[in-house]
C-alpha cells in the first residue's frame, strides 16, 4: 500500500527507517513543535514519542513517510495518513517538518502535495481532511496552496497563549485535487513555452 519512495522535484518522501528515531526524539521534544501540533500544552515526553514512533511511524499499518531534501538527502520531517476510512474514502492528514531551519522554503507544501497524489492516485482516495489550529498561519498557507480549502471550525478549541484559538478543518476532494493539478501543468507549460495557447499564438504572431 505505501511505496518505498516518492520523488519530488525538492524533496523525496521515502518510507522510515528504526535509524530516524533519534530525529523524533528531537522534533517532538521542541515546545514550538508541540505549540504548534499538539491538543496537549506540552511537548511529548521521550516514551511517548518512542510509542508513538513504532505504533504509527513504523507499524504495519501506518502511512507515514519521511521527508528528505532531495539534493542532500537531510531528514527534515515526517507526513502520514491515518483514520483511512475504507468505506468512505477518505483520511487524515498530517505533517510535520522537525528541522525548524527547513520551514517557509517549500518543502512542506511539496510533500503535501506529493501525498496527495499517493492519496488520490494511488490509493483511490475521495476526500482527504485535516486539523490546523488558526494561529499557525505558515500551515494554513501551505495547505491552501496545495488546494485544501476550510470545510469547518471548531470555535475556541484550543487554549494556547493564554487565549482560545479556533481549531480549522480543510479538506480537499480527489475531483479538486485534479483540477488544481491540471492548472499546474498549464500554468508550466505557459511557462517554458511549450503551452499550445502560446504555440499558436507564437505562429500566428510571425504570420
Ligand atoms: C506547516 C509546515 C508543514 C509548512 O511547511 P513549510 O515548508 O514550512 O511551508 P512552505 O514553505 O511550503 O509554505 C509556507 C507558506 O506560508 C507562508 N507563511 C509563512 N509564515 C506565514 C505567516 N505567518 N502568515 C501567513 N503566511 C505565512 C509562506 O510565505 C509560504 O507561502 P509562499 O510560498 O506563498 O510564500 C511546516 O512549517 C511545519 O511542519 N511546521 C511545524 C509543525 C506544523 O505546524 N505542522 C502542521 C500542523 S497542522
Amino acid at each position: 500500500m505505501l511505496p518505498e519512495r516518492i520523488e519530488g522535484e525538492r524533496v523525496v518522501l521515502r518510507r522510515h527507517t528504526p535509524s530516524n528515531l533519534p530525529a523524533f526524539y528531537r522534533w517532538y521534544a521542541d515546545a514550538e513543535i508541540a505549540r504548534l501540533n499538539r491538543h496537549q500544552s506540552g511537548p511529548m515526553r521521550r516514551d511517548e514519542i518512542e510509542r508513538f514512533f513504532n505504533a504509527r511511524i513504523l507499524g504495519l499499518e501506518s502511512l507515514a513517510l519521511a521527508i528528505h531534501v532531495r539534493e542532500s538527502d537531510r531528514l527534515i520531517g515526517s507526513c502520514a495518513f491515518s483514520q483511512i476510512d475504507g468505506d468512505n474514502g477518505s483520511a487524515l492528514y498530517h505533517i510535520t517538518i522537525g528541522e525548524r531551519d527547513a520551514w517557509n522554503q517549500g518543502y512542506g507544501t511539496e510533500a503535501t502535495d506529493l501525498m496527495l497524489g499517493l492519496a488520490f492516485d494511488r490509493l483511490g482516495l475521495h476526500r482527504v481532511t485535516l486539523s490546523v489550529f488558526s494561529f499557525n498561519e505558515r500551515a494554513v498557507a501551505s495547505y491552501r496552496k496545495s488546494g485544501f480549502v476550510l470545510e469547518g471550525t471548531a470555535r475556541q478549541a484550543i487554549w494556547r497563549d493564554g487565549r482560545f484559538w479556533d481549531e480549522l478543518i480543510m479538506g480537499i476532494l480527489a475531483d479538486e485535487w485534479r483540477t488544481l493539478r491540471r492548472a499546474r501543468e498549464v500554468g508550466r507549460r505557459e511557462d517554458d513555452g511549450t503551452s499550445p495557447a502560446l504555440a499558436v499564438g507564437s505562429a500566428s504572431s510571425g504570420a
